[in-house]
């Protein structure tokens, strides 16, 4: 999804910019640009693909500016191309805009300036609109402008622009897309993310929907929708650019598989006093948790795999029947939603526009929402009753391994917390599985300290064309995750399926070494699981199955056995999706993929 920056100060912005971008890749894009202001210019330059592509393009230009805005692209309106990226330009280029979101009414407002003002766009995007509006507004007063321009554009945006008449200043402009400022001194940054500037400042001011932001290199003032002032706290980011940067592993989609002991240790850690569950942001009563009739549970992508497996924990631990929804399905859906409904929302990064709006159609027909979030300050967790921070650290993989595990034990920490507050369990049930919980990080250490196995099983795969998951109940949901995370890293053709509707179809894809990898790390479905393993061997397939340690051997029956630690059943999927990440990873490495930054796919979809 699409990247800003933005610099203001003494320093040359050229630099500052490209390597605030380069932070930003994670969010997946196709092309990119910068433009600053020098010599009484505003210069832009652009180009499509990676970023080194641009570096190249700037490389001996030797240009010095103390003012300028980049950007990531990812195209919406308009293939990837040059004169496609941003920034984007007014006729005269003496405007400069850089846009991450969807202008909605864009054509009304292209069809506006080619009638009415003869103007000639060059570009197919929706964001040079906002260049020529700026440009039509323009008496003088750059934020008089972007305040009229922006009034008439409808859909989200994250916005930051430039004028060669006023070379002091630079714009923001936020309504549900990202942005974020950085307090420097003599010199103040804009982004869509934190880590873009966390090398210059570690001061960090949010900027709200609606909200306007006047920055020269001395001064932020930020102004609402009618243009009033509104005064503002900044807050000092804990963690540092270290967490964010590679530490010698390959890849960030590896190290952050490796940092999962660490991450769901200190999740747990920090919710847990004197071994008894101890929210902070999640102050939910027994009156206000008994006052519900119904539970949603939604998410995208690998958020809304975590919320699969949380219906369970709801389900086993405090006896409550949750409804677990894709957030783009959700909010068309018609979904029966009243004051007695709490929606349960999960996202990494807090700022998935289909989860967002799900929660803002939630909470206009009276529910209330609980957060399960990673970023801290994320638009879902302004918007939220109750928030459950995973604190995972920063993500910059694009495929989601981490904060999946973290999201997880929110989901079972929570469901004990409800557990408790109904009287569903006594403390010493409870107890005994937050015990179980805190075994969970060094289990997970184990299966990473062994990965002999997976390389070879990745060694034997990678060149195949479609590989099959296949589990029951929780074993089917990590089933899911598995096949996702396979598909995201690897393109290797993938799906995921409920091993009883085997025979209602897919079994008839089965063929002589069909790939298929089953889990069977549920006690009461073992011997189900072991008809359907028959089925397929039957049939030819090359069965790889998934058990714990305790399991009844099965060694004969299939090609191979991978073990994960003994574990309470409903906690297995914190285990077996370990090894599953591993074998996306392997594979993706071996296929010669872009493994942090997978094709087609970026990390925050803040577009629909
Ligand atoms: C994108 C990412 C996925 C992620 C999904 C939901 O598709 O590539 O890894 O699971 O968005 O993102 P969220 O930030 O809401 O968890």
């Amino acid at each position: 999804m699409c990247g800003i920056v933005g610099y203001i100060g003494k320093k040359n912005a050229v630099p500052i910019l490209i390597d605030g971008l380069k932070k930003l890749e994670y969010r997946g894009y196709d092309s990119s640009g910068i433009a600053i202001y020098s010599n009484n210019h505003i210069i832009i330059e652009k180009s499509k693909g990676r970023l080194t592509n641009l570096e190249e393009k700037i490389e001996n230009k030797n240009f010095n500016s103390h003012l300028g805005i980049g950007h990531t692209r990812w195209a919406t309106h308009g293939e990837p191309s040059d004169l496609n990226a941003h920034p984007h330009t007014n006729t005269e280029e003496t405007i400069a805009v850089i846009h991450n979101g969807i202008i909605e009414n864009y054509l009304e407002l292209k069809n506006f300036l080619e009638s009415e003002c003869n103007i000639k766009l060059k570009s197919e995007t929706d964001t040079e609109v906002i260049a020529h509006l700026i440009d039509y507004y323009f008496e003088g007063n750059l934020l008089d402008a972007v305040y009229k321009a922006v009034h008439r554009m409808e859909g989200a945006y994250a916005i930051g622009v430039i004028c060669k008449n006023e070379p002091d200043k630079l714009i923001a402009v936020r309504k549900d897309s990202p942005l974020i400022i950085g307090i420097g001194e003599n010199e103040n940054f804009i982004a869509s993310d934190i880590p873009a500037i966390l090398k210059h400042t570690k001061n960090i001011l949010l900027v709200e929907n609606n909200e306007f932001v006047e920055i020269t290199k001395d001064t932020i003032q930020i102004y609402d929708n009618l243009k009033r002032t509104v005064d503002r706290k900044p807050f000092e980011v804990t963690w540092d650019i270290e967490s964010a940067e590679k530490e010698g592993y390959e890849h960030f989609t590896l190290k952050e598989i490796h940092e999962q002991p660490r991450a769901v240790l200190n999740t747990l850690n920090h919710n847990l006093k004197n071994g008894k569950i101890n929210f902070e942001n999640l102050k939910i009563t027994k009156e206000e948790l008994q006052a519900f009739d119904k539970i949603y549970i939604i998410g995208c992508g690998t958020a809304y795999n975590a919320g699969l497996i949380g219906k369970y924990a709801l389900k086993k631990f405090a006896g409550i029947n949750a409804i677990c929804d894709i957030a783009s399905e959700f909010r068309y859906n018609d979904p029966l939603i009243d004051e007695k409904t709490l929606v349960i929302c999960i996202s990494q990064s807090g700022e998935t526009l289909d989860t967002l709006q799900s929660l803002r159609l939630a909470k206009e027909k009276g529910a209330k929402i609980l957060s399960i979030v990673n970023i801290v300050g994320s638009s879902l967790t302004r918007e939220s009753d109750y928030i459950f921070y995973t604190l995972g650290g920063p993500e910059i993989g694009v495929a989601s391994t981490k904060i999946f595990t973290c999201q997880l034990l929110g989901f079972y920490l929570i469901s004990l917390h409800f557990a408790k507050l109904l009287n569903k369990m006594n403390d010493d049930e409870i107890s005994t599985y937050i015990n179980e919980l805190t075994t969970i990080p060094n289990k997970i250490e184990s299966i990473l300290n062994n990965q002999d196995q997976i390389k070879k099983i990745s060694s034997m795969q990678f060149n195949n064309e479609s590989i099959f998951y296949m589990g029951r109940n929780i074993d089917m949901e990590i089933a899911y995750e598995s096949s996702l995370k396979l598909k995201e890293i690897s393109y290797i053709n993938s799906f995921a399926i409920g091993a009883g509707e085997l025979k209602h179809g897919t079994i008839a894809l089965v063929k002589e070494n069909t790939f298929v990898i089953s889990f069977a790390t549920q006690e009461n479905l073992f011997d189900k699981m072991v008809s359907n393993i028959k089925e397929i061997k039957a049939r030819g397939a090359h069965v790889l199955t998934v058990v714990k340690e305790s399991s009844k051997n099965i060694e004969n029956l299939c090609d191979e056995i991978l073990k994960i630690p003994n574990t309470f059943d409903i906690f297995t999927p914190l285990l077996s999706i370990i090894p599953m990440q591993l074998l996306a990873y392997y594979i993706s490495v071996m296929r010669g993929n872009d493994v942090d930054k997978p094709r087609n796919l970026a990390k925050s979809v803040t577009v629909e």
